[in-house]
């Protein structure tokens, strides 16, 4: 999917933390979004979704104006925070990755990547049991069931541990390679697992520098 950021501005309230950003991403680019806490890398990322309201005009997903875009069946996206989320309700895990816009789950597919995030011995649980690390773990799986055409990963892997998020990147480099467009907000000590394209750094002066991945940053990954 192409990504068109047109000066986009966004304030809660009065508080201005988006200040006239614009990038393009052509279809397939990898970017990983880099700052201090603060900067607006959550904010950014959720006006993208359009759960954050911007004016027309200010961001385009394959030259539709995400006002007006309809194809958010093949958006992925996983939150920074899941312990926001409240599942009090009987829910298994097998039933929350069946609850999708998407005509079929393809069973394989899905049994394939909880194992590989290794949360296979779940999928029977009560979602309301889970530790947060596991939840998280569920939510990137049903993300990433539908090969979808834009993924949005807003540090996924913060309260997983190390072993699973090995198997994560792996996931998403693989993703990456079939073509879909990935945007990450991710720490630095994690960064050289991924084929990252493109980085966004966002400054607390709300400057931005966007540029591709040196020659440099892809040979100290080897
Ligand atoms: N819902 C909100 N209402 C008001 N202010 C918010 C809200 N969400 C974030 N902020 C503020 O916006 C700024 C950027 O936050 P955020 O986008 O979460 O930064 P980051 O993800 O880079 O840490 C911070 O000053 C934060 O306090
Ligand atoms: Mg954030």
């Amino acid at each position: 999917m192409q990504i068109d950021i047109n000066n986009l501005s966004f304030a809660y309230g009065h508080k201005l933390v988006l200040d006239k950003l614009s990038l393009t991403l052509n279809p397939g680019s990898f970017l990983v979004i880099r700052g201090k806490n603060g900067t607006g890398k959550s904010t950014l990322i959720k006006c993208l979704l359009g759960i954050n309201l911007v004016k027309n005009g200010m961001i385009f997903f394959d030259h539709n104006d995400v006002n007006n875009f309809k194809g958010w069946t093949t958006v992925g996206y996983v939150s920074q925070v899941i312990d926001e989320f409240n599942y009090e309700f009987p829910l298994t895990v097998n039933e929350l990755l069946s609850i999708t816009k998407l005509r079929k789950v393809k069973e394989n597919r899905k049994l394939k990547l909880l194992d590989q995030m290794g949360i296979l011995e779940i999928l029977n649980e009560n979602i309301g049991s889970l530790s947060g690390g596991q939840l998280q773990r569920v939510f990137i799986v049903k993300s990433i069931l539908n090969h979808p055409s834009l993924l949005i990963l807003d540090e996924p892997t913060a309260s997983i541990d190390k072993n699973n998020v090995e198997y994560f990147y792996e996931t998403v480099n693989q993703l990456h390679s079939e073509g879909t467009t990935i945007i990450l907000i991710t720490h630095d000590e994690y960064l050289d697992c991924y084929n990252y394209s493109h980085v966004l750094q966002m400054n607390p002066d709300l400057s931005y520098a966007f540029r591709k991945r040196t020659a440099t940053e892809e040979k100290e990954a080897e």
